[in-house]
C-alpha cells in the first residue's frame, strides 16, 4: 500500500478556539461539506461536551458527512466521552478523540493530579471510548513538554487499551523542528506497541514553526497524520495550516514520497469560505491562499513567467483552486442562472425560500454593481445564511452620510430593532465612526470594539468592501462581517452582524470550556 499521509482538519474545533471565530451550526455544516469536497480524511467537528451548540453541530455533521471520518474531542472522562459518542451516534465513520495533559507543569498546576492519576485516567478514558467505536485517538496535551519516560508509559498503556491514533500535541508552540521530529521518532522506537497506532502531529504556531514542526514530525519522526486548520486558524497564533502542509508534501513529493487523498483544487474555495464565515482575513502574502501568492510584480519575474511558467512558479494557481476573477453574472441574469452558479460553487440551500431570499440580495447587489464575481455570490450566501440562522434582531435598513473636507462627518441610519424601525443621527471623527455612533445611540450595547478591518473582496474600485468588526462584552468575543459596495454601509452591516451574535443565546459562551 502506498505510504499515505492522513489529513485531520480541526478548523471546526481548534480553529474555532480563536477569540471571535465561533461559528453557528449552519456555518459549521457548510464548512464541513467543503472539507468533505476537499477530501480531508478526518473532520474534527467540535468538542461535544463544551456546549449545546457544539453538540448539535457535531450531530448534524455526523448525519451529513459520509466520505470523511467525523470526530469529536472529549476530555479523558466518562461524561465527555459519552457526550462525544452521543453526538457521533448517527455516523458509521466516526472517531472519538480524547486527551489529558501529561507535562509536569500541566499535571501539577492545571489538573492538580499526580502522574499516576493521569496515567490511570488516560487508560480508563481510552477503554471507555472503545465501547463506542474502534477508532479512538489519544492526545497527551502539552506532549512536547512532557517527561519522556512518563510519556512512553502513558502511550504504551493507551495503545494497549485500543487507541488507534497517537497525537503528540505541541500545545503551546514551544517545539523546534529537529527536536520535535526526534521526539516522535524516539517515542515510536521506545513504545513497544507503537506499530499498533498511527502517529500524528498537532502543532501550534506561537513561534511561526507549526508547519516546519509538523513536517519534521512526518519526515524525521514517521508520523502519518497531520492535524491542521484552513488558513492556519486557531488559538493565539493558530495551528498548522492545511494548505501549506498539503502543498509542501505534494510539491516536494520527490523528497517526502507520500500520497495524499486531498483534492487540492478545493483549497482556495475552502480558504475563502472560512475567512468569510469567521471574519479572519487572510494576509495577502500568505502562502498558497494569500491574494499575492501567485502574483508576480517584478519585471524580471514577469518576463520569466511569460517565457516559461516554471522559472518562478513551483505550483500552478489553478491546482489550488485559484480561478481568474470571472464575470459570472450581472443585472440581467435570471434566477436559473443564479441557481446554476450556486450549484457550480457547491452551495446548497435547504429550501427554495432560502434560494429566493439569496436571489433578492443578488438582484439588489446587481443594481449597484455591474459585474458580479464568484466572491460576491459567496458573500451573498454568507449574509443570507447568517440572516436566516441568527434571527436578525438588529437589521440594516438605510444609511445616509455626509463628509466634506473641513466639516465633521455626519451619519443618519435607519435600523430595525426586533422588528421596529429606529433612526440614529450622529457625528463622528470619520464617516464610519459617525455611522457606528449613530447605531450605538439607538442600541446602547455596552460592547467594546476591539477590531475593525476593511478588505476588498475582488479587485478594482467597483469591488465590494468586506468589513470585519470584533466586539467584546462581558467576556464574550464575537465577530461580524458585512459586505457592500459602499464600505460605510458594509461597516454598519458588520457592526449589526456582531451585535446579532452577541444577542444570540445559542452562541457558545466560551469555546475553550
Ligand atoms: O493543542 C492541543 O493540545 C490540543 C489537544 C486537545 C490535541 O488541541
Ligand atoms: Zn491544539
Amino acid at each position: 500500500m502506498a505510504d499515505k499521509l492522513f489529513i485531520f482538519d480541526t478548523t471546526l474545533r481548534d480553529g474555532e478556539q480563536s477569540p471571535g471565530a465561533s461559528m453557528t451550526k449552519d456555518e459549521k455544516i457548510r464548512i464541513a461539506k467543503q472539507l468533505e469536497r476537499l477530501k480531508v480524511d478526518v473532520i474534527e467537528a467540535g468538542f461535544a461536551a463544551s456546549s449545546m451548540g457544539d453538540f448539535e453541530a457535531i450531530r448534524a455533521i455526523a448525519a451529513t458527512v459520509r466520505d470523511s471520518t467525523v470526530c469529536s474531542l472529549a476530555r479523558a472522562n466518562d461524561k465527555d466521552i459519552q457526550r462525544a459518542a452521543d453526538a457521533l451516534a448517527g455516523s458509521d465513520n466516526k472517531r472519538i478523540h480524547t486527551f489529558i495533559a501529561t507535562s509536569p507543569l500541566h499535571m501539577e498546576k492545571k489538573l492538580r493530579m499526580t502522574p499516576d492519576q493521569v496515567f490511570e485516567q488516560a487508560r480508563t478514558a481510552v477503554r471507555f471510548a472503545r465501547k463506542f467505536t474502534d477508532n479512538v485517538e489519544f492526545s497527551p496535551e502539552d506532549g512536547s513538554r512532557s517527561e519522556f519516560d512518563f510519556l512512553c508509559r502513558v502511550l504504551e498503556a493507551v495503545i494497549a487499551e485500543g487507541a488507534t491514533t497517537i497525537n503528540i500535541a505541541d500545545t503551546v508552540g514551544y517545539a523546534v523542528p529537529e527536536l520535535y521530529g526526534q521526539l516522535v521518532k524516539k517515542l515510536r522506537e521506545r513504545v513497544p506497541n507503537s506499530d499498533k497506532a498511527v502517529w500524528s502531529v498537532h502543532c501550534h504556531n506561537d513561534l511561526g514553526m507549526a508547519v516546519a514542526n509538523s513536517l519534521a514530525g512526518v519526515q524525521i519522526g514517521g508520523a502519518r497524520q497531520v492535524e491542521c486548520t484552513i488558513n492556519g486558524l486557531g488559538e493565539r497564533a493558530g495551528n498548522t495550516s492545511l494548505e501549506e502542509i498539503v502543498m509542501a508534501v505534494k510539491t516536494r513529493k520527490d523528497y517526502y514520497g507520500l500520497e495524499l487523498g486531498i483534492d487540492t483544487t478545493q483549497i482556495v474555495p475552502a480558504s475563502k469560505m472560512v475567512s468569510q464565515v469567521t471574519g479572519f482575513v487572510v494576509q495577502p502574502n500568505k502562502a498558497v491562499v494569500g491574494a499575492n501568492a501567485f502574483a508576480h510584480a517584478s519585471g524580471i519575474h514577469q518576463d520569466g513567467v511569460l517565457k516559461a511558467r516554471d522559472t518562478y512558479e513551483i505550483m500552478r494557481a489553478e491546482d489550488v483552486g485559484w480561478a481568474t476573477n470571472k464575470i459570472v453574472l450581472g443585472k440581467l441574469s435570471g434566477r436559473n442562472a443564479f441557481k446554476q452558479r450556486l450549484q457550480e460553487l457547491g452551495v446548497e440551500f435547504e429550501s427554495e425560500t432560502d434560494v429566493n431570499a439569496a436571489f433578492v440580495r443578488f438582484k439588489d447587489l446587481a443594481d449597484k454593481k455591474a459585474e458580479i464575481f464568484d466572491e460576491d455570490i459567496l458573500s451573498i450566501v454568507s449574509d443570507e445564511a447568517a440572516a436566516a440562522h441568527l434571527q436578525e434582531y438588529f437589521r440594516f435598513v438605510s444609511l445616509s452620510q455626509r463628509s466634506e473636507t473641513g466639516e465633521r462627518p455626519h451619519a443618519k441610519i435607519v435600523i430595525s430593532v426586533d422588528g421596529k424601525e429606529v433612526t440614529g443621527d450622529c457625528d463622528g471623527n470619520g464617516p464610519v465612526d459617525a455611522t457606528l455612533n449613530a447605531i450605538e445611540s439607538q442600541v446602547a450595547s455596552g460592547a467594546e470594539l476591539i477590531l475593525y478591518s476593511v478588505n476588498a473582496i475582488t479587485t478594482g474600485t467597483q469591488a465590494q468592501g468586506e468589513v470585519t468588526v470584533r466586539l467584546s462584552k462581558s467576556g464574550r468575543i464575537v465577530n461580524g462581517v458585512g459586505t457592500d459596495p459602499d464600505i460605510v454601509a458594509a461597516s454598519a452591516k458588520a457592526y449589526l452582524a456582531a451585535l446579532n451574535r452577541l444577542q444570540s443565546k445559542t452562541e457558545k459562551l466560551n469555546p475553550q470550556l
